[in-house]
């Protein structure tokens, strides 16, 4: 499919902010999957989220004034209350009750904002994935957020198949071949995928003081996908031969870990084919020692983080210029596409019952006739 005409899931969360960038003083102009929006504060420091374009001559609300609760529009002065509704338009004592602006489900999890751009009876704040935010006590985090001048399932393809780790990011992550060389289990979940996986041989980053013994390391990395774009990895880091131990399944939590990191990220479309991720990440604060402070640890991943994230920018959008040059040639899927391939199914699933209207997705075994393993991956999605 043409990814500049694919649709977008509207009955989702998406990230569109830090916590700390809305305020009761200025309104922000945001955009996902092309609707303007503009968020605010109300005094009590619960978030609003409208359109950004009044009903008059369709400024934006964003250019506009906070008065209490109310926003004011900046052009000719028609005010409008939390509930987009028109309550003031200068000059004039009849207000229609079609001056109305739209609003949408908001909410805060994990220091992002959140908007539901769906059918608000649908938003089910339980939806929300489970991504941890800078006060979760088990996990120290620092965070960034980048753009994209390509669509969002670009990333979304990126994030879901990590074997491209050890081709862009074998300087900045240090990634080796040991993130291609054995495949994936991936778990079918309701909206989205799990993958797990070993990493044997890896060498041991950051490369912290206290694993300074190590010439390379077992890594157990986990992590969920979740629509519409929203990657939650949980990695552990185990002396070599853990791996084999383990016989390459999840490791036992009685075993001590060198290290553990944990990281979520999003992306968000803003328009068909820009697109802006955030993510967070940082080491477990089990790991935070006078010697070497877990604040500092997690700026040191951040900054490692960043400029990997730099190396994905790079090739997710040469390959949009490939693509935009010429859509028509097919792409042809690996054995490592596996959960891209699944996941993609699960979001069209989703975007079917959403435009057919029903509540429940159909419970059918996805078709898996394009996919390298189908015999495998039946197995899994059939549970034979
Ligand atoms: S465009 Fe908003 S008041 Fe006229
Ligand atoms: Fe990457």
């Amino acid at each position: 499919m043409n990814l500049k005409h694919k649709p977008f899931l509207k009955d989702a969360w998406y990230v569109t902010g830090w916590s700390a960038e809305f305020s009761n003083e200025k309104p922000k102009a945001q955009r996902i999957i092309g609707e303007p929006l503009v968020l605010f504060r109300r005094k009590d420091g619960t978030l609003v989220a409208m359109a950004d374009r009044c009903v008059h001559r369709q400024a934006p609300l964003s250019m506009g004034r906070i008065e209490g609760d109310d926003i004011r529009c900046m052009y000719h002065g028609l005010r409008f209350n939390t509930d987009g509704q028109c309550v003031e338009i200068p000059g004039q004592d009849k207000i229609p009750t079609r001056a109305c602006i739209k609003t949408y489900p908001v909410a805060e999890k994990g220091s992002w904002v959140w908007v539901w751009m769906g059918n608000p009876d649908n938003a089910d704040t339980n939806l929300i994935p489970p991504v941890r935010g800078f006060d979760d006590p088990n996990w120290v985090l620092k965070s960034g957020q980048l753009d994209y001048q390509s669509p969002h399932h670009l990333i979304n393809d990126n994030l879901l198949d990590l074997s491209h780790l050890a081709y862009v990011h074998a300087d900045s992550f240090g990634a080796t071949a040991g993130w291609s060389s054995r495949p994936p289990q991936t778990k079918l979940l309701e909206r989205g995928v799990q993958v797990d996986r070993w990493v044997e041989g890896a060498p041991p980053v950051p490369p912290l003081p206290s694993l300074a013994q190590y010439q390379s390391v077992d890594l157990w990395v986990t992590y969920q996908f979740l629509v519409p774009g929203v990657f939650i990895m949980y990695t552990a880091m185990y002396p070599s031969g853990t791996a084999e131990v383990s016989e390459h399944s999840e490791p036992d939590q009685r075993l001590p870990k060198l290290f553990s990191n944990f990281t979520s990220q999003a992306a968000t479309p803003m328009e068909q084919d820009s697109s802006r991720t955030f993510f967070t990440w940082g080491p477990g604060a089990e790991f935070d020692s006078i010697e070497i402070p877990a604040e500092a640890v997690a700026q040191q991943m951040i900054d490692v983080a960043t400029v990997a994230f730099a190396e994905d920018k790079d090739i997710i959008e040469a390959q949009w210029k490939n693509l935009t040059v010429d859509s028509s040639q097919p792409m042809m899927p690996t054995a490592a596409d596996k959960s891209v391939t699944l996941y993609q199914r699960i979001e069209e699933r989703l975007l079917q019952a959403e435009i057919s209207g029903s509540e429940t997705v159909t419970s059918e075994p996805i078709p898996t006739e394009d996919i390298i393993n189908i015999e495998q991956m039946n197995d899994e999605l059939t549970g034979s």
